[in-house]
């Protein structure tokens, strides 16, 4: 995004024509960063060319998952749901990965019939679960067992995964037990240790410790695992002072573990792929006037993005048609659902905003709409994805009347 002559712009189309043409809130994302964001992930890894399966959760638009995976990502999916979308966005299911802690027996049943290329189990019961439903159906599952590798990923604890007291996959004893218990099993085939220790990482250092932890337990399983899944959690700079991921480092770790381990690598990145190519476009409604500051009364609510109540999460804030006037009062930019939280971020010097203003939320392409509620039974926003000179509305707004 830019500023041309003072007009806000997503490649080659100004965000006041998206506004007006297709109303606010919009979601709107840019083709070329996503293109920007895959090859670069590429290039970070290209001396072992993982197996890059995208998070499905961070961005569910079937179409924009369509785009993905034309430029050759597989998925990353946690439910059925999502399953569904990304086979219906033309994913291979040798390309797909389900991972998460509780699915259910039609979710396995479903993930087994479509052959997908590994399931992510979390626990002895999931495994006992899997291989039950693969016997009744006279096949063998491929499938992987996640370890929690006891790491503290540095990061918010909200999205923090890797530690012993978090949910998510087995400690290093029952992983071991596992290890035995799926070599003697005839419908489970172990092909893949798998691990995720959070999200928004933007340091390498925690991601080094997982893979000396993965090393020394595979060292000791003795066991061959064809697919080692690293999951995601590369991290974006959301502000300027943010620092970045040191991909270089985290590549060289990777390098010097497959130097003694000879196993496919997969990723399941989502916020690096498409946190940074979309904006949330916003209207002001109203404009009222406190004591200490002004609240800018968005079109948008908690409902549309619900990062900053959910997490304390703060997005770049920015006029669509730039002014140079700067206001002197405090803004809180804030939307129109019945919650104190319902607030998006505070701003001194922001530039000064009549109503009818349009502003935008930077870097909102990851858990922005994927997050997204009918809370106060507001319809979900609609969604354009910008190609050059061309916008796509790849989802459109919702009406009331399927709500109601
Ligand atoms: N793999 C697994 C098993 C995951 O649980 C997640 C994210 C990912 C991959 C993708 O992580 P990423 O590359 O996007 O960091 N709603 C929060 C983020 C929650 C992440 C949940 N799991 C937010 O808005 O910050």
């Amino acid at each position: 995004m830019k500023y041309i002559n003072n007009n806000l712009s997503v490649e080659k189309i100004k965000i006041e024509d998206i506004a007006k043409k297709f109303g606010t809130p919009t979601y709107c994302y840019s083709y070329k960063k996503l293109k920007d964001n895959i090859n670069n992930f590429k290039n970070n890894f290209k001396s072992f060319s993982p197996l890059i399966c995208f998070a499905i959760k961070s961005n569910t638009n079937v179409n924009l998952i369509k785009e993905i995976r034309k430029l050759g990502l597989g998925a990353d999916v946690v439910s059925m749901g999502e399953l569904m979308v990304a086979l219906k966005a033309g994913i291979e299911p040798k390309k797909i990965v389900f991972s998460g802690v509780g699915k259910t027996v039609t979710e396995i049943g479903f993930a087994i019939d479509k052959k997908i290329l590994l399931i992510n189990a979390e626990s002895k019961s999931e495994i006992v679960e899997i291989e039950r439903i693969a016997k009744s159906k006279k096949i063998t599952v491929n499938i992987g067992i996640r370890l929690n590798p006891n790491t503290d990923a540095k990061t918010l604890k909200q999205i923090s995964t890797g530690k012993k007291e978090n949910k998510f996959g087995v400690d290093e004893k029952v992983f071991f037990d596992l290890v035995d218990y799926a070599k003697l099993s005839k419908n489970i085939k172990l092909k893949c240790l798998s691990v995720h220790i959070g999200s928004q990482i933007l340091d390498h250092k925690p991601y080094k410790k997982m893979l000396n932890v993965i090393n020394k337990i595979i060292k000791r399983s003795n066991y061959n695992f064809e697919f080692i899944d690293l999951g995601g959690g590369m991290g974006i700079s959301y502000e300027k002072t943010n620092k970045k991921l040191n991909y270089q480092k985290y590549n060289m770790a990777i390098n010097k573990f497959l130097k003694d381990h000879k196993s496919k690598i997969i990723f399941e990145p989502g916020r690096s792929i498409v946190g940074n190519i979309g904006s949330l476009i916003s209207k002001v409604l109203y404009i009222k006037e406190n004591e200490k500051k002004d609240f800018i009364i968005l079109d948008a609510a908690m409902n549309d993005l619900m990062r900053p109540a959910l997490y304390g999460a703060n997005h770049k804030t920015l006029p669509v048609i730039k002014t140079n006037q700067v206001s002197k009062k405090i803004y809180e930019f804030v939307g129109p659902i019945c919650e104190s939280t319902d607030k998006f971020t505070t701003l001194k010097k922001f530039q000064k905003l009549n109503e009818k203003d349009l502003i935008v939320m930077c870097d909102t392409g990851a858990y922005g709409m994927s997050l997204s509620s009918n809370y106060n039974l507001r319809p979900k926003a609609a969604e354009v994805l910008i190609k050059g000179s061309k916008i796509n509305v790849i989802k459109k707004r919702q009406k009331l009347e399927e709500l109601i």
